[in-house]
């Protein structure tokens, strides 16, 4: 790179962005359609969407990261590029010459820049790959065809206020947003507690006021913006119900909606179709056998690092992208840390290891925990906390058909370890504690925690059931206990019949993973060269 001329050195500095621009073999254009059509059919009258692709983030000085769409943009489209905007209209509209609705930007092709960074779609891409009509160039954004926002009666988009950070990759990006904000009045500063404050008071009728107004009393404390807000401070102190509906007709009218889009997405994209159960089922297959291969090859002495590299290759070699989300690679006490990325532990000698990846396919993530003895063998305390563990995400996973509450996995899962932690004598019956300090399910699908509502579980719902104990050292409770930590997690699909474990092939019973260490790997004839 050193020895590169200045005007090639330029060229490199301004158009650094790993994009790939879309996926052969991932989701069809017609299925992306049927959800931009599912879309606006949610979309009020009148309304128009815009959603932008996510900005190119800068990892350090000429190097960005590796470039990940906004996942609700990717549904929508299919697009994975970055500087790109879509529009859509409730109805299809007269704008200029054309019919249309929806419009969709793109940055430029550009021989040079694709030399550098790999090829982009551009607007005959999007047209004959993705199926768009109207495709423009980002240059051309408001302009062609002249959009005038003032026309609709909602527009709906995500919070635009954060800032873009990173590089001249995001020029284009930069400058959609600005020109949007600019066309529609979008207010400069957005405070989306404030906007939701708002919100709450505009849907509240006279006998709910008095709740509403108790709520926001609780958020001005935390947020200055809505301590410091005239309106929400004149409805929190109306002295009856009927001055509090008097404030209500002052809550300013904005044309710009920043919480609906994000709703509808939630409605979308909690219920999973067939093409991207697929998609989710071979994902998590994957993540399977990388736990399976994983528990031929460890031995004592492996590192972390060396575990996670075996999980990541299996994925790599069936041809998966990337990892859902940073590999966690705990073994011992390390594994009480819930999100653990470190993975730099040289030598794990006879301790639990507790093993949270997923692979990405076709921009569908996994999410698969196993934790396994290194020995091969768990000893009396690792057994029976693990017991523990299992007996509860059973009594989880058995929980998920069609209309059972989200809630109540966790509930359940909960109240099992509660009694089990009693039984075994590191708590006291009843004690508060903090050995299983998170939820137990989120849903899964083009995120790891994936959109989706939590009220009762439908038909094509994906989602995870992770159950765990972690006992630190030093906790309070007897120290044959401390460093251990165990978390099973399974992606798990609701169906009209019984749940459908999507990563069941990962043995999880103590026997089914003693039994599988048992196993030789392939890995025991790979035999690297010693370097010092
Ligand atoms: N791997 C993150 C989680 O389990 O939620
Ligand atoms: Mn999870
Ligand atoms: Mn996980």
């Amino acid at each position: 790179m050193k020895k590169l001329n200045l005007l090639f050195f330029a060229l490199f500095l301004t158009t650094v962005s790993f994009a790939q621009s879309y996926f052969e073999d991932g989701l069809s254009a017609d299925w992306h359609r049927s959800r931009r059509e599912a879309l606006r059919a949610l979309m009020p009258a009148n309304s128009m969407a815009i959603l932008f692709n996510n900005p190119v983030k800068n990892r350090s000085n000429d190097v960005d990261f590796i470039y990940h769409p906004n996942t609700d943009f990717y549904y929508l489209t299919g697009l994975r590029e970055p500087n790109a905007a879509l529009i859509l209209f409730s109805e299809k509209r007269q704008i200029g010459e054309m019919e249309a609705d929806e419009l969709i930007y793109v940055q430029a092709r550009d021989p040079r820049a694709e030399m550098w960074n790999g090829k982009r779609l551009g607007i005959e891409g999007v047209q004959e790959k993705l199926g768009f009509d109207q495709a423009f160039l980002y240059d051309e954004f408001g302009k062609k065809p002249v959009l005038n926002f003032d026309e609709f009666d909602k527009l709906l988009t995500f919070n635009l206020s954060q800032d873009i950070e990173g590089s001249s990759s995001n020029n284009g990006l930069k400058k959609m947003i600005s020109d949007f904000k600019k066309a529609s009045n979008y207010p400069e500063e957005v405070s989306e507690v404030r906007m939701q404050m708002y919100q709450m008071i505009r849907a509240t009728d006279i006998e709910n006021s008095a709740n509403v107004a108790q709520i926001i009393g609780r958020y001005k404390n935390r947020y200055p913006e809505v301590a410091n807000d005239q309106v929400l401070k004149d409805f929190m102190e109306a002295e009856s119900p009927e001055k509090r509906m008097e404030v209500r007709a002052k809550v300013p009218e904005t044309k710009t909606d920043i919480f609906a889009l994000s709703q509808m997405m939630d409605v979308l994209r909690e219920v999973k179709t067939a093409p991207e159960i697929e998609l989710l089922a071979k994902a998590a297959k994957i993540s399977a056998i990388g736990q399976i291969e994983v528990m031929k090859a460890t031995k004592p002495g492996m590192s972390e690092r060396e575990i996670q590299g075996v999980h990541e290759f299996i994925y790599k070699r069936y041809g998966a992208e990337n990892v859902g989300y940073p590999s966690i690679v705990g073994g011992g006490n390390n594994g009480c840390i819930l999100h653990y990325i470190d993975n730099d532990m040289k030598h794990i000698s006879e301790r639990l290891i507790l093993m949270d990846l997923g692979a990405e396919w076709r921009g569908y993530t996994a999410d698969v925990t196993r934790t396994i003895p290194v020995s091969g063998k768990f000893n009396d305390e690792e057994k029976a906390i693990y017991e523990l563990v299992l007996k509860s995400q059973e009594a989880g996973i058995a929980l998920c058909k069609p209309g059972v509450e989200f809630g109540e996995i966790g509930r359940v899962t909960r109240e099992i370890i509660n009694e089990g932690l009693a039984e075994l004598g590191i708590i006291k019956t009843g004690q508060r504690h903090n050995y299983f300090p998170h939820g137990t399910s989120h849903h899964l699908g083009l995120d790891v925690h994936d959109r989706g509502g939590y009220g009762p579980l439908k038909e094509g719902v994906v989602l995870t059931v992770e159950p765990g104990i972690y006992i630190p050292e030093g906790s309070d409770c007897d120290p044959k206990w401390w460093g251990i930590a165990v978390r099973i997690e399974d992606d798990i699909l609701i169906t009209s019949g019984d749940p459908v474990n999507l990563s069941g092939d990962a043995p999880r019973t103590v026997a089914g993973i003693e039994q599988m260490m048992r196993i030789p790997s392939v890995l025991e004839n790979w035999v690297l060269p010693e370097i010092d």
